[in-house]
């Protein structure tokens, strides 16, 4: 339960008259921000700026628009760096840690099709993830184990929604090469302690691989913190433009890696028969890059760090904790995962009795309010839990106390509709 202080705090907005879509369409009532979030208004003018006044073929060319087009990718590196504390023992961000990708899948992607050749994965080796991995961090894997015939190990939840300690230590043995986790579950909202599991792969010799698409973009991350090796986050989740993903890597680690995509601009020469890659973070960007989505993104990061990361993770945790506190006190609603609101990051599953999901998002949609419903691309652990389906309310920080009241009124409505 929130004190009065608290639900003052969420029932004021600061935020949403930054966000042109929700300013500008205030019916609007936003909760599917973990599928994509809503851009403020910075975002928008940078990418437009980008293409009025710098506007060139970045890495290509040596006069000035070309060039000022490639120093706004690797302003845009360094702060992404910056961003989740990939910074040297002197605080300096470590741009060439950063590789632009299309989005957290590519990300997975690039490392599922060059880790195991790095870590010579085969018969006998262990790929751990866990049930509540995203689609995105389980068919890269499937198809690795497959072409490899090494085993696709899965970490399961207890009654808790948790990641034991046990079950850590059984599952992360001597066999485990690579173990791929995600930070925080899109479906649960829980957050897995990825730090003890970071810390037993590295044990057993495992390259460590974090999907942090769903926490990035609510907590402070920090990737030594965190402990991993790689981690992977797409922009468009935390305010930049669809198209621009982020994989961090160690810069040796990244070093070691063979390439993903080959082509222009990912090399150093070329002869007839052999080419020099490019060093990093250049050797896995092939091709013309989105630059006036890195200036996006850029622009992004600058907002959530002027706003603070700490400020806006705890106005969503009072927001997630008064969604779930609404939600259990409807009868004929059940939460599926955690009913603490303060395990919550971002999103909040759950099911109305007897009614399909896609029925209620359905009917919420009339009134205007935005859920999803489905599997949310996590088949498998819908399975585990003995759900084909849930809805789904996620929400950020520009949501406010008024969004989650519209939220449980049209829910009444729904149970109206089917059972009234
Ligand atoms: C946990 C998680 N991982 C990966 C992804 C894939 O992100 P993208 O679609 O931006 O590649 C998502 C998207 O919802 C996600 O929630």
């Amino acid at each position: 339960m929130l004190s009065p202080k608290q639900l003052s705090s969420i029932e004021a907005n600061p935020y949403k008259a930054d966000f042109p879509l929700l300013a500008k369409h205030p019916e609007i009532v936003f909760l599917d921000s973990a599928a994509t979030s809503q851009r403020p208004a910075v975002v928008l003018d940078a990418e437009r700026s980008f293409y009025e006044n710098m506007n060139a073929n970045p890495l290509r060319g040596l006069y000035r628009l070309s060039v000022e087009a490639t120093a706004s990718i690797e302003e845009a590196r360094k702060h992404a760096a910056a961003f989740i504390g990939a910074v040297d023992e002197a605080g300096k961000p470590q741009g060439s840690e950063i590789v632009f990708t299309r989005n957290a899948s590519e990300s997975l992607n690039l490392v599922a099709h060059t880790l195991p050749q790095l870590v010579d994965l085969g018969p006998g080796d262990d790929v751990v993830i866990s049930i509540m991995e995203h689609h995105s961090n389980i068919i890269p894997w499937q198809q690795v184990c497959k072409a490899t015939g090494a085993n696709l190990v899965y970490l399961r939840l207890d009654d808790s929604y948790t990641i034991t300690p046990e079950e850590i230590e059984a599952k992360i043995g001597p066999s485990a090469k690579i173990v791929s986790v995600t930070h925080v579950s899109n479906v649960l909202g829980v957050e897995n302690d990825v730090a003890a599991i970071a810390n037993r792969a590295h044990q057993m010799g495992a390259v460590m691989v974090v999907d942090g698409a769903q926490s990035v973009p609510h907590i402070k991350v920090d990737v030594h913190d965190l402990g991993c090796d790689l981690l992977a986050f797409s922009a468009h989740k935390m305010g930049g433009p669809m198209g621009i993903g982020v994989l961090w890597g160690k810069a040796s680690l990244l070093d070691a890696l063979p390439p993903f995509l080959t082509g222009g601009e990912m090399i150093d020469t070329v002869t007839e028969t052999s080419a020099v890659w490019a060093p990093v973070p250049h050797k896995f960007e092939a091709g013309t890059q989105d630059a006036a989505g890195s200036y996006a993104f850029d622009a992004a990061l600058g907002y959530l760090t002027r706003q603070d990361m700490n400020v806006l993770e705890e106005r969503e945790r009072l927001l997630a904790t008064y969604l779930t506190d609404q939600l259990d006190a409807l009868d004929f609603v059940s939460i599926v995962g955690p009913r603490d609101g303060s395990r919550h990051i971002g999103a909040v599953s759950f099911n109305v009795q007897d009614v399909h999901p896609h029925d209620v998002a359905s009917i919420l949609d009339m009134g205007d309010v935005c859920i999803r419903a489905g599997h949310h691309c996590a088949q498998p652990l819908l399975t585990y839990l003995g759900e084909q389906s849930t809805c789904r309310a996620s929400i950020a920080f520009y949501n406010d106390k008024s969004d989650i009241d519209a939220l449980v009124e049209g829910l009444k409505n729904v149970w109206q509709v089917f059972h009234g």
